[in-house]
């Protein structure tokens, strides 16, 4: 598999076991940065009565793509070229918008686009979830996530672990209310937000 994520297989099933109780009467999903596609072939055999669509960046869309035409499972749509901040996300119908651990790598304008371009996606009562790590109040949840976002800083100044209070008010300003906040293993988060129903 390229671009194989270890991290991805760790917190692959705990996610699957928030999602149970998230996608019961969901039909489509509409995943951002989908890296290797690991979380999109493991949750879409679990909910076959879901189509999944995986999306990434032009430079990382082939990998993607090698990794799921491998698998070949039913309910994975082609993958598509994604970036948050392009113009229109060229989605029909979703219901469901899922990310994992992107918006601590991608810089703040992007991590707006991703909240505007989610909030425009999503149907009357659809739901953003969003796992990875996050700040509250200006405080991290562990000592490792500290050390992690100086990491992510050294690496690329503009990525870094996100203050939940902000991404929660770029959520609100497109029309979304959250309706959970889930504590992970791995001093990570499962965020969800539901949007309006008018
Ligand atoms: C750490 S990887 C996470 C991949 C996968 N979701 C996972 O959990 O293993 C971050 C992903 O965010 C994607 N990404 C970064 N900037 C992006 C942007 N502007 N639009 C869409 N995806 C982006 C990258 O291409 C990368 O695949």
């Amino acid at each position: 598999m390229l671009n194989y994520s270890p991290n991805c297989e760790r917190n692959q099933q705990p996610i699957f076991e928030q999602l149970q109780g998230l996608l019961t009467d969901s039909r489509h999903v509409l995943e951002v940065g989908s890296g290797s596609g690991q979380h999109a072939l493991f949750f879409a055999r679990r909910f076959p009565w879901l189509s999944w669509q995986p999306t990434e960046l032009m430079m990382n869309h082939e990998a993607l793509k090698l990794n799921l035409m491998e698998e070949a499972v039913e309910n994975i749509l082609p993958p598509q070229i994604l970036d948050v901040c392009q113009a229109g996300w060229g989605v029909d119908y979703a219901d469901a918008v899922f990310t994992a651990n992107t918006l601590h790598i991608m810089g703040w304008p992007q991590v707006e686009c991703f909240f505007a371009g989610a909030g425009a996606a999503l149907e009357p009562g659809g739901q953003l979830i969003v796992y990875g790590p996050f700040r509250y109040e200006g405080d991290y949840t562990s000592a490792s996530n500290a050390e992690f976002d100086q990491w992510l800083k050294q690496r690329d100044p503009v990525s870094g672990i996100r203050d939940f209070e902000a991404v929660n008010a770029l959520a609100e300003a497109v029309g979304l209310q959250l309706s959970a906040d889930v504590t992970m293993p791995a001093n990570n988060q499962l965020l969800v937000w539901r949007k309006s129903e008018v």
